[in-house]
């Protein structure tokens, strides 16, 4: 073999085992074997040699092209396997890690504490009834007794919507009118859903949630709001109450009162935290919805979910029902 044939061949041998990966091995297959490759050159320059010569340095170069043909396939094989172990190391699964672990979902407290009070009052014969959240001045305030520029206005503040003729319901109490108006005595119902205020600070909240109840029959009185009121309490907290029934107004009660509940005596609060609103419904606001005030009376009651909850479970501060925060809500599981 010629000098210059050997060299060829070494350095073509060095180069092959040299190719850090396929990609670059097959550029050098191109180049030493292509249509245009050096070996290929090599065996097209034969013709120019003398003819007794030819068949002697053409075997030499085709051992030469054979060699390198099998140095390629060899270090193919030797990548292609690098390749293959690579890639099973990094998609390793070790199948001896901890799991990741399940997060079930659980009910917010305040649909639970919702749900808790709908099926006590339903223990009690109340019926599930609902109201639209956009409500007409006319079921919010003026059914209720509260004429345009009465002061009472001012208790709650409102949002209106499309220049005053709408609003954000700001309690449930429309839907007792609502309900009057289309059924007669007796009435036990519940109205459990949003309302909004412009409103927030530890108790308050602008979005929060009442359930309201209504009990209009023949000869309601002002002692079984009490009894009942106190029953449905205990129930709730699974326990006797120290409540203050604080006289207070309202257009659409007469006589009204606050229920306080005295959180130190749950063990849950500090001092005398409001959760309702009731009375005995105000004759003028029977006959608006229809109801005959002289043959019936009724009593009617607006709670807050959130101060309900707030004392159930000892929440200091409304708005972190509010928050979305998981470690809070969690607890609730
Ligand atoms: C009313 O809303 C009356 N409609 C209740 C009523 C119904 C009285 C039927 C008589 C007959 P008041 O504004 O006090 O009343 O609200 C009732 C309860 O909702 C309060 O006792 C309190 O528990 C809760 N509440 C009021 N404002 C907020 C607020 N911004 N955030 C959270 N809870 C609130
Ligand atoms: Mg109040």
């Amino acid at each position: 073999m010629s000098t210059d044939l050997e060299t060829l061949r070494d350095s073509a041998l060095a180069d092959i085992a040299a190719a850090a990966d396929l990609r670059a091995l097959d550029d050098r297959r191109v180049s030493l074997l292509g249509k245009k490759g050096v070996i290929t050159g090599r065996l097209k320059t034969l013709g120019e040699l003398p003819a007794d010569e030819r068949k002697a340095a053409g075997a030499a170069i085709n051992r030469v092209k054979q060699e390198i043909a099998e140095a390629i396939d060899t270090r193919r094989v030797a990548l292609e396997q690098q390749a293959f172990d690579a890639r099973i190391a990094e998609e390793t699964v070790d199948v001896t890690l901890p799991g990741r672990g399940e997060h079930p979902g659980a009910m917010h407290p305040i649909t639970r504490t919702r749900r808790r009070i709908e099926a006590l009052f339903a223990a009690r014969g109340f019926e599930i009834v609902t109201g639209p959240e956009i409500e007409d001045d006319y079921h919010n305030f003026e059914a209720l007794n509260v004429p345009p520029d009465h002061p009472a206005r001012a208790m709650q503040d409102t949002f209106y919507l499309d220049g005053r003729r709408l609003l954000l319901r700001t309690h449930t109490s429309p839907v007792q009118i609502r309900t009057m108006e289309s059924r007669q005595p007796p009435i036990r119902v519940i109205a459990p859903g949003r309302v909004y205020r412009c409103d927030s600070d530890r108790t308050h909240s602008p979005m929060f949630h009442q359930v309201e109840a209504l009990y209009v029959a023949e000869r309601v009185t002002f002692a079984e709001l009490r009894a009942d009121l106190r029953g449905f309490l205990e129930a709730f907290f699974e326990t006797e109450l120290k409540l203050r029934f604080r006289p207070s107004y309202f257009p659409f009660t007469e006589p009204s009162a606050e229920i306080d509940i005295d959180g130190k005596s749950l063990g849950t609060g500090s001092g005398w935290m409001e959760v309702m609103g009731c009375g005995m419904v105000h004759p003028n606001v029977l006959e608006a919805a229809g109801v005959d005030s002289q043959r019936y009376t009724g009593y009617a009651l607006g709670m807050g979910i959130e101060r309900l909850a707030m004392l159930r479970y000892g929440v200091t501060d409304l708005r972190q029902f509010y928050n979305n925060d998981l470690r809070m809500l969690a607890q609730f599981a």
